[in-house]
């Protein structure tokens, strides 16, 4: 099968959570799935070691599922992007919007040697904001953002827009659009 349609395949929508009319999008049956979660680490794994990464940001919290077994895998280190008070030493932080109100993201102020490439991972690319913040983060440390990695793009949403200005499109990579 196709690692897209694997990966596809183990997605589960869940209609009307956590509100209303949204329909979420659950990974947690990918997750379970040993071949499909291996088949997923490779693959970004790959796309480290093509862009030549030295570490790997995963963002709060379901972005830590997926990077921290990606940098083991391509040898690369592993940095957290958290929420607001979580991080003890110095850091940048940025806010962004969500649907109602604003939430902050924050990273060490150390986390990169000046000019090393980053990979920044998240489960999902929705509006944007999360990972925008993240690139913004990541660029006030001195690092390089080489590009990003979701599993899943909610195409009917303006997320690739919003980082047209911020990273070449190529560098924005999904394995499934919906
Ligand atoms: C979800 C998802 C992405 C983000 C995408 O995280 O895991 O990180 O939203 O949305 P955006 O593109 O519109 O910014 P959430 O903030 O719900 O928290 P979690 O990962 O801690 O569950
Ligand atoms: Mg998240």
């Amino acid at each position: 099968m196709e690692l897209r349609d694997l990966l596809d395949s183990r997605i589960r929508d869940v209609p009307d959570w956590p509100k209303p009319g949204v329909v979420f999008k659950d990974i947690s049956p990918m997750l379970a799935d040993p071949e499909a979660f291996a088949a997923l680490v490779d693959a970004l794994a790959e796309q480290c070691s093509a862009a030549g990464v030295d570490k790997v940001v995963g963002i709060e919290a379901r972005g830590f599922i997926l990077a921290a077994p990606v940098a083991y895998r391509a040898g690369a280190g592993f940095v957290p992007v958290r929420k607001q008070g979580k991080l003890p030493c110095a850091t940048y932080a940025q806010s962004y919007d969500l649907e109602y109100g604003s939430a902050t993201l924050e990273v060490h102020q150390d986390a990169f040697a000046p000019g090393e490439r980053v990979l920044v991972i998240d489960d999902v690319l929705a509006t944007g904001g999360t990972v925008a913040a993240t690139i913004d983060l990541v660029r006030r440390t001195g690092a390089e953002v080489a590009g990003v990695s979701v599993l899943l793009e909610l195409g009917f949403l303006p997320g690739r827009a919003k980082l047209a200005g911020l990273l070449p499109d190529e560098s924005v990579r999904s394995f499934i659009t919906v």
